[in-house]
């Protein structure tokens, strides 16, 4: 198992996700990639520069998020951090096969889980398309 991604969306289920990650690279020595997908904004009524302006503050916001990870990591040889735009379940694909990930580790819900016992639509997509394994984490 040399290369783990992680899919973080910033929810406390991906913080969840994120430390079990952790946990097995430092036993398995494998490298880490974290993701973070910031979601097309599909609000057509926006008008542009309202857009590029909440696109600015998730971006931002993002960014900080995966500075914070990466200063908060011990024990794993490698982390990277990846910002990708778009729909977070194909990105998140793309970015497995690109970098022939071993495994993908998800949290079960995400930042806004509708129900507690349903599997969030991310990461029943990662489930259902992904071609290396997934840990959904609990
Ligand atoms: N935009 C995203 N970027 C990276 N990972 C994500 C993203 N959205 C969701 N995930 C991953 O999928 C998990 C489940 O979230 P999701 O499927 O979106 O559930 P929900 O439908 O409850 O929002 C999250 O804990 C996270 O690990
Ligand atoms: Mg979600």
């Amino acid at each position: 198992m040399k290369k783990i991604l992680i899919a973080h969306d910033g929810s406390k289920s991906s913080d969840k996700a994120l430390r079990k990650a952790f946990e097995l690279a430092g036993k398995f020595g494998s490298s880490v990639t974290v993701i973070s997908v910031i979601p097309e904004l599909y609000l057509t009524e926006l008008m542009d520069i309202d857009r590029a302006r909440i696109l600015e503050t998730l971006t931002g916001e993002t960014t900080r998020t995966m500075e914070k990870i990466k200063a908060s990591v011990k024990d794993v040889r490698t982390v990277r951090t990846m910002i990708r735009q778009g729909n977070p379940a194909s990105e998140i694909l793309d970015a497995a096969k690109k970098m022939k990930a071993d495994l993908i580790i998800t949290g079960s819900q995400g930042r806004h889980g509708a129900e507690k016992f349903l599997l969030g639509s991310v990461s029943s997509k990662l489930v259902d398309y992904a071609e290396c394994s997934v840990l959904v984490v609990k």
